[in-house]
């Protein structure tokens, strides 16, 4: 049988990479799919630049319109990053009838239903497993592995940019500056890099798990989304020393109001096998009613990781070419007309655990105040420290740890805290997770 013949979008890191893992396992990946797979055209925006990996044999364009409007090329692996240009070039694709495969998380989280309704109305595949998480195929698991399974909740550090970030910060005390620049250097940060310390990215991979675990359609803009930039060096070392870490983290639990849908720094217990994934790793912890809790671990980000997620997308198409195209895996996993309509609630309808530091004047009464502005509003402490001003200092730094309360009642109560007199500065709060079983 002749290779199936595939037309990639962008030569970058994934791109790069997609081709060497795809030319130097060639004989293991035709043995698996079935079928020779080979890359016969490609577009970049300078198709003279020096690349990662070898361009021999393949026929390169400028033009990526070229590639989705080839005759040729059956399936189109865009790799080009963006939701405009990407979202124009996988629709005419898909038009043409061409399959495809997209690292593209930003493109499915916010274009994905009018995509994946196109490609279903044309016959044609459409797979998004290096979206997220990188290399680790948690699309896949929770898809097809957890099938069975009522989704609980799913929890997990998503962005390896942001956990490369934090982890040289807390282990070698290093510029937030310094290390997002080398994570850029690395191949790992995002065209824009805002996208991955805002938690953006983290976000839009979010957006697809919680429609894969809960069978609801694409809902990116309801998603809630704080980034890394805040967490200082001080937050790391007093949530160490009360036996946390924190980390990025994007969560999803479905409850009987709605589905949660957020993502922001997160305290979790240190035991916790999650709060020990370090630097660009990757880790999805998803608990199913009849599985328990299971745990996803993997490189998140960088050229080969990605090829691997990309690559096995390919095989799957390749496939699926000779099967039944009315039976394949449905792209949010539930059928797409039995897609539910359960809400996604609002922060304020958030219930969690939390972690203040506030800096307070050191005289009687203060933590007296502060604790009745908690009492106040039924927020019940679990764990209490003081730090002694130090030096020139007048201020103490007060580290709280919280019982479960609901979002909105902390806000009112952070307001009411930050407008007492002995309260200087805003307060710092960090949502704490136990990712207990249940
Ligand atoms: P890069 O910036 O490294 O590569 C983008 C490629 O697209 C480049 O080769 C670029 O060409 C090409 N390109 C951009 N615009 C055009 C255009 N108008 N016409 C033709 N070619 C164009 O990005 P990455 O490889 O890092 O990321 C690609 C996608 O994969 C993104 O969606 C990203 O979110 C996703 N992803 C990235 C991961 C990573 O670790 N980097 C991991 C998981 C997903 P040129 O090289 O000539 O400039
Ligand atoms: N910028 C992303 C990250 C790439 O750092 O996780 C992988 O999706």
């Amino acid at each position: 049988m002749e290779p199936v013949q595939v037309g990639l979008l962008g030569l970058g890191t994934v791109g790069g990479g997609t081709v060497n893992v795809l030319k130097r396992n060639a004989q293991e990946i035709a043995r698996r799919a079935g079928r020779g797979i080979e890359i016969t055209h490609a577009a970049a925006r300078d198709i003279n630049k020096k690349r990662i990996c070898d361009t021999d044999g393949i026929q390169l364009t400028v033009d990526p319109f070229e590639v989705v409007s080839n005759p040729y090329v059956d399936i189109v692996v865009e790799l080009i990053g963006g939701d405009s240009l990407a979202l124009e070039l996988v629709m005419q694709a898909i038009d043409n009838g061409k399959h495809v495969v997209t690292a593209n998380k930003a493109l499915i989280a916010k274009h994905g239903n009018e995509i994946f309704a196109a490609a279903q109305k044309k016959g044609v595949m459409v797979a998004f497993e290096a979206a997220v998480a990188g290399g680790i195929p948690i699309i896949k698991a929770i898809r097809e592995g957890l099938s069975g399974n009522q989704i609980k909740w799913l929890a997990g550090i998503i962005n390896g940019t942001g956990n490369f970030i934090l982890t040289e910060m807390r282990d070698k005390g290093r510029d937030f500056a310094d290390v997002l620049k080398e994570a850029q250097e690395l191949g790992y940060a995002e065209a824009d890099p805002t996208f991955d310390v805002e938690g953006i990215d983290a976000a839009h991979k979010l957006t697809i798990l919680a429609s894969i675990a809960f069978g609801i359609p694409l809902q990116f803009e309801k998603a809630y989304t704080e980034g890394i930039t805040t967490i200082t060096r001080d937050d790391v070392s007093y949530a160490e020393e009360l036996g946390y870490r924190i980390k990025h983290l994007g969560v999803s639990r479905k409850t009987e109001k709605g589905i949660e849908l957020r993502v922001h720094p997160t305290l979790i217990p240190e035991r916790r096998l999650i709060a020990n994934v370090d630097g660009v790793m990757n880790a999805v912890l998803v608990n199913g009613d009849a599985v328990g809790p299971t745990l996803y671990y993997g490189a998140g980000a960088g050229d080969e990781p990605t090829a691997s997620a990309v690559v096995a997308d390919v095989v799957d198409v390749v496939r699926a070419l000779t099967s039944d195209p009315e039976n394949r895996v449905p792209h949010l996993a539930f059928q797409a007309d039995a897609l539910s309509d359960t809400p996604i609630l609002s922060m304020d309808d958030v219930e969690t655990a939390y972690y203040l530091r506030m800096n307070a004047s050191d005289k009687p009464g203060v933590l007296a105040e502060v604790t009745k502005v908690l009492g106040d509003h039924d927020i019940s402490i679990e764990a209490i420290i003081q730090k002694e001003p130090e030096g020139e200092k007048k201020e103490a730094s007060v580290i709280m740890l919280t019982h479960q309360v609901l979002e909105k009642n902390m806000n009112d109560a952070i307001s009411k805290i930050e407008s007492l007199d002995a309260i200087h500065d805003q307060v710092t709060r960090i949502r704490m997770e136990t990712l207990s079983s249940d």
